[in-house]
């Protein structure tokens, strides 16, 4: 099985490693846009030609599915992929639905336009019950992005607002790499959708063709207009402007395996 990964950059390689939890022996394609990253401020349009550039590239290697690891892409994007591609596209969802069933008041923390997106709001609607506030954090992956692969230094708490709350969503793949320290900051749980993703991509992959064509090799395409590396046999194939930088970024969060 093959399959591709997107974000704006590094922050979908947390998706990355729920997906490999989950499909050990498929081998992954991510396609991190980080010359192009932080996308949360950017118009759509903008966002969905680069979101299309970007699965042109994984598409090109002939993967079985799309992960749009990136809930500003999924928030944007996933609806027209969906409706245009012929394999299936996973897309993000902020992990509102475990909280709501154990809290009351819960804070999503987000990019602006996951924050404004109707997809967050048909999801909130679905839990009256509760007190979910929304957090449009304008500069939070931009600045995760610049620290992880620049070395950037920032201040995680600038970024956080004040909040009362029981539990904090976080709708953005980036923040996940600050899991540790943002519930430390806000003293409660706090939820991601990475394994929810990983568990969809394994469902729908296992429906396609029962126990799958299982292949370990991995393909580079060097005719494509990227750089790209590969990074040991169990890891991924990287694409996009600074694939180097995500594979220094992955073996430093993820070790060589
Ligand atoms: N990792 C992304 C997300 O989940 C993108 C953040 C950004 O580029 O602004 O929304």
């Amino acid at each position: 099985m093959r399959v591709g990964l997107f974000d704006s950059g590094v922050g979908g390689l947390t998706v990355l490693r729920a997906c490999k939890r989950e499909l050990p022996r498929a081998t992954f394609f991510y396609y991190g846009d980080n010359g192009n990253a932080p996308y949360g401020n950017r118009p759509r349009e903008e966002i969905t030609a680069l979101v299309d550039r970007g699965v042109e590239a994984l598409l090109a290697e002939g993967v079985d599915a799309v992960v749009l690891a990136c809930n500003t892409a999924t928030a944007v994007c996933a609806e027209g992929l969906r409706r245009r591609l012929c394999v299936p596209v996973i897309g993000m969802e902020p992990a509102v639905k475990p909280a709501a069933e154990r809290y009351r008041d819960i804070l999503v923390l987000a990019t602006p336009r996951t924050a404004e997106s109707e997809r967050l709001k048909v999801l909130i609607q679905k839990f009256p019950q509760c007190n979910i506030g929304v957090f449009a954090a304008a500069g939070l992956a931009g600045a995760i992005e610049g620290c992880l692969t620049r070395g950037e230094k920032f201040a995680l708490d600038k970024h956080l607002p004040p909040a009362v709350t029981q539990a904090v969503v976080l709708g953005c793949t980036h923040y996940v790499f600050f899991r540790r320290e943002i519930a430390a900051h806000y003293a409660v749980p706090v939820y991601d959708g990475n394994s929810g993703a990983a568990r969809r991509l394994k469902g729908v992959l296992g429906g396609l063709d029962g126990d799958g064509e299982w292949s370990e090799t991995t393909k580079t395409n060097k005719s494509l207009p990227f750089e790209w590396s590969e990074c040991g046999e169990k890891g991924a194939v990287f694409l996009g402007k600074w694939a180097q930088i995500n594979e220094k970024v992955y073996k430093q969060t993820f070790g060589t395996g």
